[in-house]
Protein backbone atom coordinates (compact mmCIF):
# COMPACT_ATOMS: atom_id res chain seq x y z
CA UNK A 1 0.00 0.00 0.00
CA UNK A 2 1.25 3.83 -0.25
CA UNK A 3 1.87 5.28 2.73
CA UNK A 4 1.63 9.00 3.67
CA UNK A 5 4.55 10.39 5.33
CA UNK A 6 3.66 11.25 9.33
CA UNK A 7 5.96 14.31 9.22
CA UNK A 8 5.84 16.71 5.95
CA UNK A 9 4.43 16.70 2.72
CA UNK A 10 4.13 13.50 1.17
CA UNK A 11 7.85 12.76 -0.28
CA UNK A 12 5.77 11.11 -3.38
CA UNK A 13 6.03 7.00 -4.13
CA UNK A 14 9.14 5.38 -3.15
CA UNK A 15 10.93 3.80 -5.86
CA UNK A 16 11.15 0.01 -5.55
CA UNK A 17 12.81 -0.80 -9.47
CA UNK A 18 14.94 1.66 -11.55
CA UNK A 19 16.68 1.43 -14.32
CA UNK A 20 19.70 4.06 -14.75
CA UNK A 21 21.14 4.83 -18.15
CA UNK A 22 21.13 0.71 -18.71
CA UNK A 23 22.29 0.73 -22.37
CA UNK A 24 23.31 -2.76 -23.80
CA UNK A 25 24.56 -3.94 -27.24
CA UNK A 26 25.11 -7.87 -28.22
CA UNK A 27 28.24 -8.02 -29.77
CA UNK A 28 28.58 -11.60 -32.50
CA UNK A 29 30.77 -12.64 -35.29
CA UNK A 30 29.29 -9.75 -37.58
CA UNK A 31 29.54 -7.31 -35.46
CA UNK A 32 27.69 -5.29 -32.66
CA UNK A 33 23.90 -5.00 -32.38
CA UNK A 34 23.16 -2.14 -30.11
CA UNK A 35 20.15 -2.96 -28.63
CA UNK A 36 19.42 -0.55 -25.73
CA UNK A 37 20.53 2.99 -25.43
CA UNK A 38 20.59 4.78 -22.24
CA UNK A 39 16.92 3.91 -20.60
CA UNK A 40 15.80 4.98 -17.34
CA UNK A 41 12.86 4.76 -15.14
CA UNK A 42 11.62 4.20 -11.95
CA UNK A 43 9.10 1.80 -10.71
CA UNK A 44 7.14 2.93 -7.59
CA UNK A 45 5.99 0.43 -5.11
CA UNK A 46 2.69 -1.02 -5.93
CA UNK A 47 2.84 0.16 -9.46
CA UNK A 48 1.79 -1.73 -12.23
CA UNK A 49 3.51 -0.29 -15.41
CA UNK A 50 3.46 -1.78 -18.97
CA UNK A 51 6.03 -1.38 -21.45
CA UNK A 52 5.04 -1.37 -25.54
CA UNK A 53 7.13 -1.11 -28.26
CA UNK A 54 7.56 -2.56 -32.12
CA UNK A 55 9.31 -6.22 -31.99
CA UNK A 56 12.81 -6.43 -31.61
CA UNK A 57 13.41 -2.84 -30.05
CA UNK A 58 14.94 -4.71 -26.73
CA UNK A 59 12.09 -5.10 -24.66
CA UNK A 60 12.89 -9.22 -23.36
CA UNK A 61 16.42 -7.79 -23.40
CA UNK A 62 15.56 -5.05 -20.99
CA UNK A 63 13.92 -7.61 -18.59
CA UNK A 64 16.43 -9.60 -18.27
CA UNK A 65 18.49 -6.98 -17.43
CA UNK A 66 16.10 -5.88 -14.70
CA UNK A 67 16.17 -9.57 -13.33
CA UNK A 68 20.09 -9.85 -12.96
CA UNK A 69 19.99 -12.51 -15.53
CA UNK A 70 22.28 -10.25 -17.78
CA UNK A 71 24.94 -7.38 -17.18
CA UNK A 72 24.10 -4.32 -18.98
CA UNK A 73 27.07 -3.08 -21.14
CA UNK A 74 26.52 -0.21 -19.11
CA UNK A 75 24.12 2.06 -16.49
CA UNK A 76 22.88 -0.22 -13.56
CA UNK A 77 19.75 -1.66 -12.00
CA UNK A 78 18.50 -0.54 -8.46
CA UNK A 79 16.52 -2.66 -6.31
CA UNK A 80 15.95 -0.20 -3.62
CA UNK A 81 19.38 1.03 -3.06
CA UNK A 82 21.08 -1.82 -4.20
CA UNK A 83 22.63 -2.63 -7.50
CA UNK A 84 21.28 -6.02 -8.90
CA UNK A 85 23.46 -7.88 -10.33
CA UNK A 86 22.39 -11.30 -10.16
CA UNK A 87 18.79 -13.05 -9.86
CA UNK A 88 17.32 -12.46 -6.69
CA UNK A 89 14.03 -13.90 -4.90
CA UNK A 90 12.69 -10.61 -4.38
CA UNK A 91 12.44 -10.11 -8.29
CA UNK A 92 9.92 -12.55 -9.72
CA UNK A 93 10.30 -13.10 -14.06
CA UNK A 94 7.40 -14.65 -16.38
CA UNK A 95 9.03 -15.92 -19.84
CA UNK A 96 6.81 -15.39 -22.85
CA UNK A 97 6.67 -19.14 -22.63
CA UNK A 98 5.65 -21.10 -19.47
CA UNK A 99 8.63 -23.16 -19.87
CA UNK A 100 6.91 -25.50 -17.16
CA UNK A 101 9.24 -28.86 -16.57
CA UNK A 102 6.94 -31.67 -18.30
CA UNK A 103 7.94 -34.89 -15.60
CA UNK A 104 6.59 -32.31 -12.69
CA UNK A 105 2.92 -32.05 -11.94
CA UNK A 106 1.37 -28.23 -11.35
CA UNK A 107 2.06 -28.74 -7.63
CA UNK A 108 6.25 -29.20 -8.13
CA UNK A 109 6.40 -26.81 -10.42
CA UNK A 110 5.14 -24.26 -8.76
CA UNK A 111 6.78 -25.10 -5.44
CA UNK A 112 10.19 -25.37 -7.32
CA UNK A 113 11.98 -21.98 -6.26
CA UNK A 114 11.13 -22.91 -2.56
CA UNK A 115 12.56 -26.22 -3.21
CA UNK A 116 15.84 -24.74 -4.30
CA UNK A 117 16.53 -22.92 -1.22
CA UNK A 118 15.73 -25.73 1.26
CA UNK A 119 11.99 -25.32 2.28
CA UNK A 120 10.27 -28.37 3.59
CA UNK A 121 7.97 -29.81 1.37
CA UNK A 122 5.46 -29.33 3.87
CA UNK A 123 5.59 -25.67 4.09
CA UNK A 124 6.73 -25.21 0.26
CA UNK A 125 3.34 -27.37 -1.06
CA UNK A 126 1.25 -25.34 1.17
CA UNK A 127 2.74 -22.25 -0.04
CA UNK A 128 2.37 -23.74 -4.02
CA UNK A 129 -1.34 -24.33 -3.09
CA UNK A 130 -1.55 -21.30 -2.18
CA UNK A 131 -0.61 -19.76 -5.34
CA UNK A 132 -2.51 -22.40 -7.62
CA UNK A 133 -5.88 -21.33 -5.88
CA UNK A 134 -4.92 -17.51 -6.11
CA UNK A 135 -4.49 -17.83 -10.22
CA UNK A 136 -7.62 -19.81 -10.42
CA UNK A 137 -6.03 -23.39 -10.54
CA UNK A 138 -7.54 -25.20 -7.34
CA UNK A 139 -8.30 -28.68 -8.27
CA UNK A 140 -5.19 -28.71 -10.81
CA UNK A 141 -2.37 -29.42 -8.77
CA UNK A 142 -1.69 -32.93 -9.62
CA UNK A 143 -1.89 -32.38 -12.67
CA UNK A 144 0.86 -32.42 -15.34
CA UNK A 145 1.58 -29.80 -17.84
CA UNK A 146 1.09 -31.65 -21.33
CA UNK A 147 -2.46 -31.84 -20.00
CA UNK A 148 -2.50 -27.76 -19.30
CA UNK A 149 -4.10 -25.70 -21.94
CA UNK A 150 -1.81 -23.10 -22.47
CA UNK A 151 -3.56 -20.24 -20.56
CA UNK A 152 -3.24 -22.57 -17.35
CA UNK A 153 0.30 -23.19 -18.02
CA UNK A 154 0.71 -19.00 -18.09
CA UNK A 155 -1.20 -18.99 -14.73
CA UNK A 156 0.95 -21.87 -13.68
CA UNK A 157 4.16 -19.60 -14.76
CA UNK A 158 2.87 -16.66 -12.82
CA UNK A 159 1.89 -18.48 -9.80
CA UNK A 160 5.72 -20.00 -9.54
CA UNK A 161 6.95 -16.68 -10.26
CA UNK A 162 4.56 -15.38 -6.92
CA UNK A 163 5.34 -18.32 -4.94
CA UNK A 164 8.24 -16.63 -3.39
CA UNK A 165 6.88 -13.73 -2.53
CA UNK A 166 8.52 -11.28 -4.58
CA UNK A 167 8.16 -7.20 -4.31
CA UNK A 168 8.39 -6.73 -7.68
CA UNK A 169 6.84 -9.15 -10.76
CA UNK A 170 8.19 -8.90 -14.69
CA UNK A 171 6.02 -10.15 -17.28
CA UNK A 172 7.16 -10.44 -20.79
CA UNK A 173 3.85 -10.98 -22.63
CA UNK A 174 2.94 -13.55 -20.43
CA UNK A 175 -0.53 -13.64 -22.95
CA UNK A 176 1.44 -13.40 -26.36
CA UNK A 177 1.20 -16.58 -27.25
CA UNK A 178 -2.73 -17.00 -26.31
CA UNK A 179 -6.19 -16.53 -28.23
CA UNK A 180 -7.86 -12.84 -27.74
CA UNK A 181 -10.40 -13.99 -25.63
CA UNK A 182 -8.46 -16.13 -23.35
CA UNK A 183 -5.73 -13.04 -23.04
CA UNK A 184 -8.58 -11.07 -22.17
CA UNK A 185 -9.92 -13.20 -19.49
CA UNK A 186 -6.24 -13.26 -18.01
CA UNK A 187 -5.86 -10.04 -18.41
CA UNK A 188 -8.80 -9.65 -15.85
CA UNK A 189 -7.53 -12.47 -13.59
CA UNK A 190 -4.01 -10.66 -13.74
CA UNK A 191 -6.07 -7.18 -12.01
CA UNK A 192 -7.63 -9.49 -9.38
CA UNK A 193 -4.25 -11.19 -8.40
CA UNK A 194 -2.58 -8.11 -8.35
CA UNK A 195 -4.98 -6.74 -6.25
CA UNK A 196 -4.48 -10.01 -3.61
CA UNK A 197 -0.78 -9.81 -3.64
CA UNK A 198 0.12 -6.02 -3.62
CA UNK A 199 3.32 -5.96 -5.67
CA UNK A 200 4.97 -4.00 -8.23
CA UNK A 201 4.39 -4.94 -11.80
CA UNK A 202 6.60 -3.80 -15.15
CA UNK A 203 4.54 -5.92 -17.81
CA UNK A 204 5.78 -6.24 -21.45
CA UNK A 205 2.50 -6.38 -23.70
CA UNK A 206 1.60 -5.50 -27.48
CA UNK A 207 -2.10 -5.12 -26.71
CA UNK A 208 -2.80 -1.41 -26.13
CA UNK A 209 -6.53 -2.25 -24.56
CA UNK A 210 -4.55 -4.46 -22.50
CA UNK A 211 -1.92 -1.80 -21.12
CA UNK A 212 -4.82 0.29 -20.82
CA UNK A 213 -6.93 -1.97 -18.59
CA UNK A 214 -4.02 -2.90 -16.39
CA UNK A 215 -1.47 -0.09 -16.30
CA UNK A 216 -0.75 3.08 -13.47
CA UNK A 217 1.47 4.21 -16.69
CA UNK A 218 2.43 2.58 -20.25
CA UNK A 219 6.19 2.99 -21.02
CA UNK A 220 6.94 3.36 -24.86
CA UNK A 221 9.93 2.37 -26.34
CA UNK A 222 11.30 2.98 -29.37
CA UNK A 223 12.43 0.80 -32.24
CA UNK A 224 15.71 -0.87 -32.14
CA UNK A 225 18.29 0.67 -29.91
CA UNK A 226 15.10 1.06 -27.91
CA UNK A 227 14.89 3.63 -25.01
CA UNK A 228 11.80 5.04 -23.61
CA UNK A 229 10.06 7.49 -26.11
CA UNK A 230 6.84 8.47 -24.25
CA UNK A 231 5.39 7.92 -20.59
CA UNK A 232 1.46 7.67 -20.18
CA UNK A 233 -0.30 7.90 -16.75
CA UNK A 234 -3.41 5.63 -17.00
CA UNK A 235 -5.99 7.88 -15.17
CA UNK A 236 -8.98 5.61 -15.23
CA UNK A 237 -10.61 4.48 -11.27
CA UNK A 238 -10.08 1.15 -9.62
CA UNK A 239 -11.44 -1.28 -9.79
CA UNK A 240 -11.14 -1.14 -13.26
CA UNK A 241 -13.20 -3.26 -15.62
CA UNK A 242 -13.10 -4.01 -19.51
CA UNK A 243 -15.71 -2.03 -19.70
CA UNK A 244 -13.57 1.64 -18.97
CA UNK A 245 -12.17 0.43 -22.41
CA UNK A 246 -15.32 2.30 -24.02
CA UNK A 247 -14.65 5.33 -21.99
CA UNK A 248 -13.37 8.89 -24.08
CA UNK A 249 -10.47 8.56 -21.92
CA UNK A 250 -9.28 5.21 -22.71
CA UNK A 251 -10.10 5.84 -26.62
CA UNK A 252 -7.73 9.04 -26.11
CA UNK A 253 -5.22 7.30 -24.32
CA UNK A 254 -5.23 3.99 -26.99
CA UNK A 255 -4.79 7.13 -29.91
CA UNK A 256 -1.92 8.71 -27.71
CA UNK A 257 -0.17 5.60 -27.43
CA UNK A 258 -0.69 4.15 -31.08
CA UNK A 259 0.84 7.65 -32.04
CA UNK A 260 3.67 7.29 -29.92
CA UNK A 261 5.02 4.02 -31.14
CA UNK A 262 7.28 4.22 -34.22
CA UNK A 263 7.71 1.25 -35.85
CA UNK A 264 11.27 -0.07 -36.50
CA UNK A 265 12.53 -2.06 -39.33
CA UNK A 266 11.91 -5.88 -38.55
N1 LIG B 1 21.47 -13.24 -26.97
C1 LIG B 1 21.41 -12.44 -28.03
N2 LIG B 1 22.46 -12.30 -28.86
C2 LIG B 1 22.41 -11.48 -29.93
N3 LIG B 1 21.33 -10.74 -30.27
C3 LIG B 1 20.24 -10.84 -29.47
C4 LIG B 1 20.21 -11.70 -28.32
N4 LIG B 1 19.00 -11.59 -27.72
C5 LIG B 1 18.30 -10.71 -28.48
N5 LIG B 1 19.03 -10.27 -29.53
C6 LIG B 1 18.60 -9.29 -30.54
O1 LIG B 1 18.33 -8.09 -29.84
C7 LIG B 1 17.21 -7.44 -30.41
C8 LIG B 1 16.17 -7.20 -29.34
O2 LIG B 1 15.63 -8.43 -28.93
P1 LIG B 1 14.51 -8.55 -27.81
O3 LIG B 1 15.01 -7.92 -26.56
O4 LIG B 1 14.12 -9.97 -27.74
O5 LIG B 1 13.34 -7.65 -28.43
P2 LIG B 1 11.76 -7.58 -28.07
O6 LIG B 1 11.55 -8.38 -26.83
O7 LIG B 1 11.47 -6.12 -27.95
O8 LIG B 1 11.04 -8.16 -29.25
C9 LIG B 1 16.73 -8.33 -31.56
O9 LIG B 1 17.25 -7.81 -32.77
C10 LIG B 1 17.32 -9.67 -31.23
O10 LIG B 1 17.57 -10.40 -32.40
MG1 LIG C 1 10.37 -10.02 -26.43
Amino acid sequence: MRSQSPAGPDPGPTPTLSAQRVSHTFLSETGALPVLVDVSFELARNEFVCLVGPSGCGKSTLLHILSGLLPPTSGMVLLDDEPVTRPRRRIGHVFQQANLMPWRTVLDNVALPLELIGQPRDEREAAAQAMIDLVGLDGFAATYPADLSGGMAQRVAIARALVAGPDVLLLDEPFGALDALTRDLLAEELLRIWQAVHGTVLMVTHSIPESILLADRVLVMSPRPGHIDAVFPVDLPRPRTADMLHSPLAGELARGIRGAIRLGAE
